[in-house]
């Protein structure tokens, strides 16, 4: 949108959530609760989008480096006097062209882009000094009231510890989610005191500035108040990640995919899950995770920033981070897959299985109780049960190589480095210390003895 411009205040220390850690950085679904602002921001397509970041400057700054797909002009607040002060700083980055300005907070993540839309479009039809969203709750408690004339006008803000009991008790609160017309909002800024409980630089002042003097102020109503909610305490972050959550969950189910006990099922913002797959209870799919189409993920799973392709089946109790997992691929139950874990297509990993940095080839097999780490496995390979990839040598990590058509022989361990060649066989029990050439049967155990089972028949004699 142009001439739009977009300041997100970001640089409150969050004391109520009683934390280290910025609150602005405290994950909602899976992400920093920043992140929603952010985006909502960026599907706008302003002339530029401004966080004030402060408290807990450098976590909050590397995070919002992270944020690659966002274009960003970031300011610093040194001190953090208050919204008002911090959109004053927030001036230097805002261009002579801009025409209205939206202020978002990062701690309310829930507005859709259907509200900000009608917001920007009700300042742009009636030009008042400023437009503000309004919601009315059950609870207003830590929200500014609004404070509304005889003629329902809006008169001005007040926040909670400034209210009287009477303005206490009103249920419209402000959302803190405003547009602004710029040479208003610079000017009244220029007027606001910190006369107040808190001492601080309230944005809110600039309201009752604008509907005394200025152009006026419009208000909009949210139709859903829980889209208002901001996250100033643990029990405020845990009531809007329920919402969050809910969300999502409504979004993959409208979008094709089965969850048979939604309210179990927990879906990160940035997941995505394609047609017709089915999650059964109690499971999570975390970060950055991709399923594909016809996919079955059972009770117990937890997939963390991997990508699945179609018609993969995840069994009972599972746990996979970081692996990339190909078309009718069947894992589990109770499989621990790590990071840079590749199977290929019609793969199988099974019970008791953990693996790391390893390919496992087309139609391979891990059925039972191995540790694969560090390895290139091939196509049609057997993994015995029982299999040790041995790749720590007390120092180092190394590699195992076993090409295609291989058969590992039960309770095999492979001391990499190592390579089983082509079409080779290792026999049980073996423990492999040099490498194998394709086609050869490894075999590295002490040979069996036989005795005369005297010791045996003593024993039965004593029964
Ligand atoms: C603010 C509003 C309140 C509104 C509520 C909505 C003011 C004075 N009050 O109150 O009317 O109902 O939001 O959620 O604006 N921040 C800075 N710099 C500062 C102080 C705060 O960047 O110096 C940021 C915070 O990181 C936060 C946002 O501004 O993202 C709001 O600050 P917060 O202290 O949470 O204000 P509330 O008390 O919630
Ligand atoms: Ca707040």
């Amino acid at each position: 949108m142009i001439g739009l411009a977009v300041i997100i205040l970001a640089a409150g220390q969050g004391t109520r959530m009683q934390s280290v850690h910025p609150k602005v950085l405290h994950p909602v679904a899976g992400v920093p609760m920043l992140r929603y602002a952010l985006d909502v921001a960026q599907r706008l397509q302003p002339d530029v989008i401004v966080p004030v970041i402060g408290h807990g400057r450098e976590q909050v700054r590397s995070f919002l480096e992270t944020q690659q797909h966002l274009s960003l002009t970031i300011v610093e607040q040194p001190v953090q006097r208050g919204t008002g002060d911090a959109i004053m700083i927030a001036k230097s980055a805002i261009g002579e062209k801009t025409q209205a300005i939206l202020i978002l907070n990062g701690d309310v993540p829930l507005l859709t882009d259907q509200t900000i839309e009608r917001l920007l479009s009700l300042q742009d039809h009636e030009q008042p000094s400023v437009t503000m969203l309004t919601a009315r709750v059950s609870d207003p408690t830590g929200y500014g009231r609004v404070v509304r004339s005889g003629d329902n006008r809006v008169e001005r803000i007040v926040e909670e510890v400034d209210a009287s009991p009477a303005e206490q008790k009103i249920s419209e609160i402000n959302t803190g989610t405003y547009v602004f017309t710029p040479s208003f909002l610079f000017s009244a800024l220029d007027e606001i005191q910190p006369e107040n409980a808190q001492n601080e630089y309230y944005l809110t002042d600039t309201v009752k500035i604008a509907a005394a003097k200025g152009n006026g102020v419009v208000s909009l109503l949210l139709d859903d108040p829980a889209e208002a909610y901001g996250i100033n305490s643990r029990m405020d972050l845990a009531n809007v990640e329920g919402v969050m959550r809910r969300r999502i969950r409504e979004r993959v189910m409208t979008s094709g995919v089965t969850l048979v006990d939604p309210q179990s099922t927990y879906i990160d913002y940035a997941v995505e899950i394609g047609q017709d797959t089915v999650v059964y209870p109690h499971t999570a799919l975390e970060g950055t995770t991709m399923v594909g189409e016809n996919c079955v993920i059972r009770s117990g799973v937890r997939i963390t920033d991997s990508v699945l392709g179609c018609a993969v089946t995840i069994l009972d109790s599972s746990v996979i981070s970081g692996s990339l997992i190909q078309d009718e691929v069947v894992v589990g139950p109770f499989a621990h897959l790590r990071p840079g874990s590749i199977l290929e297509q019609r793969s199988k990993v099974g019970n008791f299985v953990e693996m790391k940095k390893t390919v496992l080839g087309q139609g391979s097999k891990a059925n039972h109780l191995s540790y694969l780490g560090d390895s290139r496995i091939g196509r049609d390979v057997n993994i015995g049960a029982g299999t040790i990839t041995c790749n720590y040598d007390g120092t180092q990590k190394h590699e195992t190589i076993i090409e295609d058509d291989t058969f590992i022989g039960s309770n095999s361990a492979l001391v990499a480095p190592v390579k089983i060649g082509a079409g080779a066989l290792i026999a049980a029990g073996s423990t492999i210390t040099k490498d194998v050439p394709p086609e050869d049967c490894g075999i590295a155990r002490s040979k069996q003895v036989n005795k005369p089972a005297r010791s045996l028949k003593r024993n039965q004699k004593t029964k």
